[in-house]
């Protein structure tokens, strides 16, 4: 009998645009400092796309990438799953469709909606797509140009954000284990702590309450996919969170008694990038080196709806 189908990543690509702005530049727009932009958040920088560059134009970039980097054509892609809340069209069609029509990939295309958390989402809908049948293999994007929606006179929420995009290859694998496991949720009773406004098109966030059920989130998921896969923090590489705020990483070390260094961060570069935030994170750590065969890697993510997340995997080199 053949062993059970296991999916693994086995591609990565990503793509930051090129325009820099600096915590200093942003305060000559709204009263905020440097200092309170590092000392509340940990970010010092972030990229934005250009006037015209759109979520559908970063994800392609992020898909060229992973492919020359990895020796793949878009022949060999099947299915795409796109995360994103910053859609090229605000209803149709999806950016997943666009980037099918860039790259001739004729197999399913849809775009998930779950905020922050959507790349973990957009993991498992493939996952289970390429289970099914219903895709051979799945390029999962989490794509963001999250500069076209904040308020840039708003100094709670502008300093916080950046564009960007990330991807990953999904194929099935039979001799190996892959994904291990995921652990999905949706808080409803917060969806409107963080809105983008119908009206205004603009990020709206009670910035506090997102904050503490951000950490009481991550550590949920962490503890609930170690427990059932009977796995300590031993046995797990590295975390890798989304990124929106380093003390909220450093809230969750510390309210799982763990060392914050078992979590990559990379939010000073960034910013929070949404969606794309734990694939730009993944390619990134993967370019340094630092996934290597057999490691066991704890994606967590957690933002609007309130959703949160976890996948667990094992990372295997190709
Ligand atoms: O991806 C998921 C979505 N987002 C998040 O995960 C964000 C979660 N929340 C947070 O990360 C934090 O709550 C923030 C970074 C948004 C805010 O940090 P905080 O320590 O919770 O600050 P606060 O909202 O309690 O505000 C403290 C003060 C306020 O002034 P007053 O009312 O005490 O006078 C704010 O007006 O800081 C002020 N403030 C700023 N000051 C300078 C808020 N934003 C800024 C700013 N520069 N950019």
């Amino acid at each position: 009998m053949k062993p059970p189908l296991s999916i693994q990543i086995t591609a990565l690509g990503s793509y930051s645009p090129a325009r820099v702005v600096t915590n200093d530049e942003l305060s000559h727009r709204v009263d905020t400092s440097d200092e309170w932009i590092k000392s509340h958040t940990g970010i010092a920088v972030r990229h934005l796309a250009a006037e015209l560059e759109t979520t559908a134009d970063l994800a392609t970039k992020a898909v060229e990438n992973l492919l020359a980097n990895h020796g793949r054509t878009a022949a060999e892609i099947d299915g795409i799953v796109v995360a994103t809340a910053t859609p090229d069209y605000p209803g149709f069609p999806s950016t997943a469709c666009l980037l099918a029509q860039r790259f001739g990939i004729k197999g399913p295309a849809l775009d998930i909606s779950a905020g922050c958390t959507g790349f973990i989402y957009a993991l498992e809908v493939g996952r289970a797509m390429i289970i099914t049948g219903a895709m051979k293999n799945a390029l999962v994007v989490g794509s963001e140009t999250l500069s076209s929606v904040v308020d840039w006179d708003d100094r709670n929420t502008c300093v916080l954000f950046g564009d960007g995009a990330g991807c990953a290859l999904l194929e099935s694998r039979q001799e190996q284990e892959g994904i291990l496991d995921t652990y999905l949720k949706a808080e409803a009773a917060g969806a409107e702590a963080l809105v983008i406004d119908p009206k205004s098109r603009t990020i709206k966030m009670d910035g506090r309450s997102v904050y503490s059920f951000a950490v009481r989130s991550i550590g949920q998921a962490i503890e609930t996919l170690l427990k059932r896969n009977n796995l300590d923090f031993e046995d797990i590489a590295w975390i890798v969170p989304h990124q929106a705020n380093q003390r909220i990483i450093a809230a969750c070390a510390k309210r799982l008694g763990i060392d914050v260094q078992k979590f990559y961060l990379n939010i000073e570069q960034y910013a929070n990038t949404s969606a794309a935030s734990i694939p730009l994170a993944l390619a990134e750590m993967q370019e340094k080196g630092l996934l290597k065969e057999g490691n066991r890697l704890l994606l967590v993510g957690f933002g609007a709806g309130l959703t949160y997340g976890g996948t667990l995997l094992t990372w295997h080199q190709y």
